[in-house]
C-alpha cells in the first residue's frame, strides 16, 4: 500500500516532501480560473492544499472540477508540502501548505448541508465578532447539531471531547486493573429497580414485569459476595428521567466500583481519590491537542485539584452545612443539598481551598439509598460521600449494609418492596464482607472537567425525555 499522512501530523520538516492524505473538503475558494484553495479537514485538523495551473501537471479543467466539489466531500490530495511564509488562518496546521499534483474525489456530499461545519464549530465570541462584522453565517443551536450529529461530530471540539472521553474511560480502567480490580458485566434486563424511585423504564420481560437497570448496583454487590473482592464496571446505566436539566440523561455510561472494606469507608474513598488524580493527570498530560480544541470553542480554565502528594479534599456534610450558614444559606442539615447549594458550595471551597475537585462525606442517612450503611457512632449519618468538581455532583458512593436482616429492614423503611429484590438480600446469608463502592458519570465527568455546559455536548448520541434518535 502507499504511504499515507495524518494531516494532524503534517510539519515543516516534512517540506517538499510529497504526501498522499485523505480528508473531506472543508472549504474551496476559487482564484480566478487558474488557482483553487481547498481547506481539507482529517479529525478535526485542517490543512490548507493550493491547486495552481501547471503544464503537464495540473489543468485548468481540474481547478474546475475541484472548485465544483460539494463541502464535506472525501477527497485524495496528493502534494509537495511547502512552508508558507505568514502562518495559514482558516487551518490547525498553520505553518504548512500542501501544492495539489493530484486531486481524487472519493466520495461526494450532496450539495447542501443542515450543517456547515466552519459555523458549528466556531466560539461564542467568534460568532459575536462575525455578526459585527456582518458576516453571513447561522448560528447552529443544539437541536440541530443533534439532529446531525453526525456533521456535528466532526467539529475539532467535539473530536476533542469524545477522544477525551474514550481516555477516561482507559485511565480508569487501567488504575482499576492496576489495584487488583476485576472487570464485571452485570445485567442491564432486571426483575426489580436498583435505586428505588419512579426514574425506572418498565418493560415487560415474556410476561413477567421487569425494568431497565438503573444502575449496577445490586449485582457489583452481589459480585462481591461471590468472592471476586474488587470489581469494576463500564456499561449503561438507564434512568428516566422527567426533568429536562443540563446534566440529566436516560441513558448514560456509568464507571461502578465495589470493594471489600477492611476497617473503614475511606478506604474506598482513598480509591476514588488516587483514581480520579490519575484520570486529570493523564488528560492533562496527553491530551492537550484536545483539550485545546475543545477550548478554541469552549473556553475554559484548567480545573484546579491537589496534585502530587497532597490527597484530595474531604469535607463532612455538617461541615459543608457549615460553611454555607456561614455564608449565609441556610439548608436543612439533615436534607439533601439541592443543585444551587451545590454550586454554591462548590465556590466556598474553591475560594477557601483553592481546589475544584472534593469529596464530601457523611451524608444524613434518610437522603441516601436503602442500601447505605449508617455510620455507627451516629446513625442519622451514613458512611456515604459524593464527590464534586466545578460545584457538580460526578460520583456517589457508600459503604453498603452486608448484614441480610438489617438490609431487608431497610429496604422495607424506604418503601421498596422486599419480594422484588429478595435474591439481593439472599445474597448476603452465606458470608458477606464488609463492601462499598461508587458509581460515576462519564458524561459528567467530562462536561466538568472541560467546563461545558450541557451534559447532550458529551455524549455521542443523547437519550433525554424528548430525544431517542439518532
Ligand atoms: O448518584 P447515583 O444515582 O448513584 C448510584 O447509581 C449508586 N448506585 C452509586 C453507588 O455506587 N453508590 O448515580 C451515580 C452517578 C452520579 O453521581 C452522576 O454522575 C451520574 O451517575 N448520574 C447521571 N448522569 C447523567 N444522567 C443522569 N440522569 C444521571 N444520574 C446519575
Amino acid at each position: 500500500g502507499r504511504q499515507w499522512t495524518k494531516v494532524e501530523l503534517l510539519a515543516p520538516v516534512m517540506r517538499d516532501q510529497v504526501v498522499l492524505i485523505r480528508g473531506r473538503v472543508q472549504t474551496i475558494r476559487p482564484v480566478g480560473k487558474k488557482i483553487a484553495f481547498v481547506v481539507v479537514r482529517e479529525r478535526g485538523f485542517t490543512v490548507q492544499c493550493v491547486l495552481t495551473v501547471k503544464p503537464e501537471l495540473v489543468s485548468a479543467q481540474m481547478v474546475k472540477f475541484a472548485t465544483s466539489l460539494s463541502k464535506e466531500s472525501i477527497v485524495d490530495v496528493e502534494g509537495v508540502v511547502t512552508v508558507p511564509e505568514k502562518p495559514i488562518t482558516g487551518a490547525t496546521q498553520q505553518q504548512v501548505e500542501v501544492q495539489i499534483s493530484k486531486l481524487y474525489c472519493v466520495n461526494k456530499a450532496v450539495p447542501t448541508l443542515p450543517i456547515n461545519i466552519e459555523d458549528a464549530a466556531r466560539s461564542e465570541v467568534e460568532i459575536e465578532q462575525a455578526l459585527e462584522k456582518g458576516e453571513q453565517l447561522v448560528r447552529v443551536n443544539q437541536d440541530t447539531r443533534l439532529n446531525y450529529r453526525i456533521l456535528d461530530m466532526r467539529t475539532p471540539a467535539n473530536q476533542g471531547i469524545f477522544r477525551i472521553q474514550c481516555q477516561v474511560e482507559n485511565i480508569f480502567r487501567q488504575f482499576l486493573l492496576s489495584e487488583g480490580f476485576v472487570g464485571i458485566h452485570t445485567p442491564k434486563l432486571i426483575g426489580g429497580s436498583s435505586e428505588g424511585g419512579s426514574a425506572v423504564f418498565r418493560l415487560d420481560y415474556k410476561g413477567q414485569p421487569a425494568c431497565l437497570a438503573q444502575s449496577p448496583q445490586l449485582h457489583k454487590q452481589m459480585a462481591i459476595c461471590g468472592d471476586f473482592g474488587r470489581v469494576f464496571e463500564i456499561g449503561p446505566v438507564f434512568r428516566a428521567e422527567d426533568s429536562f436539566t443540563h446534566r440529566h440523561l436516560c441513558e448514560f455510561t456509568g464507571l461502578d466500583v465495589e470493594m471489600e472494606i477492611k476497617e473503614h469507608y475511606s478506604e474506598v474513598m482513598d480509591i476514588v481519590d488516587r483514581l480520579f488524580v490519575t484520570i486529570f493527570d493523564s488528560l492533562n498530560d496527553k491530551c492537550k491537542k484536545e483539550l485545546e480544541a475543545i477550548g478554541r470553542q469552549y473556553p475554559f480554565e484548567p480545573l484546579r485539584y491537589f496534585r502530587g502528594d497532597k490527597k484530595t479534599l474531604r469535607l463532612t456534610f455538617e461541615e459543608g452545612v457549615q460553611m454555607l450558614k456561614e455564608a449565609g444559606i441556610e439548608v436543612d442539615p439533615f436534607g439533601d443539598l439541592n443543585t444551587e447549594s451545590e454550586r454554591k458550595l462548590g465556590q466556598l471551597v474553591a475560594k477557601k481551598y483553592g481546589t475544584e475537585f472534593y469529596i464530601l462525606h457523611k451524608y444524613p442517612l434518610a437522603v441516601r439509598p436503602f442500601y447505605t450503611m449508617p455510620c455507627y457512632d451516629n446513625p442519622a449519618y451514613s458512611n456515604s460521600f459524593d464527590v464534586f468538581i466545578r460545584g457538580e455532583e460526578i460520583i456517589s458512593g457508600a459503604q453498603r449494609v452486608h448484614v441480610p436482616e438489617f438490609l431487608a429492614k431497610r429496604a422495607e423503611e424506604c418503601g421498596i418492596d422486599v419480594k422484588t429484590i429478595s435474591t439481593y438480600i439472599d445474597s448476603f446469608r452465606y458470608g458477606a464482607p464488609p463492601h462499598g463502592g461508587f458509581g460515576v458519570g462519564l458524561e459528567r465527568v467530562v462536561m466538568l472537567f472541560c467546563a461545558l455546559n450541557n451534559i447532550r455536548k458529551t455524549s455521542l448520541f443523547p437519550r433525554d425525555p424528548q430525544r431517542i434518535a439518532p
